[in-house]
């Protein structure tokens, strides 16, 4: 079985807690990671790394000097991306988003996520947003894709300024774009 097809069988399995059948695709991969920086020495963070096909991409978008903490809940998830993913700059943590201020204190240079937001209340939600909005650098961005438009409210809610962009070619995953501004 190629990866691909062990990945999608692996997320149907979790179905609730990954929200998806199949990775999100290589154009969301290179969108969701324009605004990470590659000046040296900076801090950011991923939440729901899946089989880390973004995370690859956050470390090929970033410094040699920085690092990147990514959160995922699924046990096998991490241990699958620690098998194939041998970087000095990843730390994979096997806990929720939610948790991010136990492990990360800043500053950060930017997030990326791909977690599930629509299975999430609202109160779990605010927690994910405004911790991350806290530890984040002025002008540092929040990106996250997920299949509908409907949670844009709840980031507009917290960040400064918000931009959607939508996958042309897979009209079906949205990209959230979210900056945190403070004059
Ligand atoms: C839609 S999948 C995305 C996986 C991969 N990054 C991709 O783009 O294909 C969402 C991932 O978030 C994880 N997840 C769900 N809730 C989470 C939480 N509260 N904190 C961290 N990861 C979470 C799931 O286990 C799953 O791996």
């Amino acid at each position: 079985m190629n990866q691909k097809l062990k990945t999608a069988f692996a997320f149907a399995k979790n179905i609730f807690e990954t929200g998806a059948i199949t990775e999100t695709s290589r154009e969301v991969e290179i969108d969701i990671c324009k605004h990470l920086s590659n000046a040296k020495g900076k801090v950011f963070v991923e939440f729901g790394i899946g089989h880390g096909n973004i995370t690859q991409e956050i470390l090929n978008s970033i410094s040699h000097t920085s690092k990147l903490y990514a959160f995922e809940v699924n046990k096998e998830f991490c241990e699958h991306v620690r098998e194939t993913i041998t970087d000095e700059r990843l730390i994979v943590i096997n806990d929720g988003a939610e948790q991010v201020k136990k492990y990360v204190k800043g500053p950060v240079s930017g997030v990326v996520s791909s977690i599930p937001f629509s299975f999430f209340s609202n109160e779990k939600a605010k927690i994910i947003l405004e911790n991350a909005y806290e530890l984040l650098e002025n002008e540092s961005y929040f990106s996250q894709v997920l299949y509908t438009k409907f949670n844009f409210k709840k980031f507009q809610m917290v960040f400064d300024e918000c931009k959607l962009t939508s996958n042309k070619k897979l009209l079906t995953e949205y990209i959230y774009h979210c900056k945190k501004i403070t004059v």
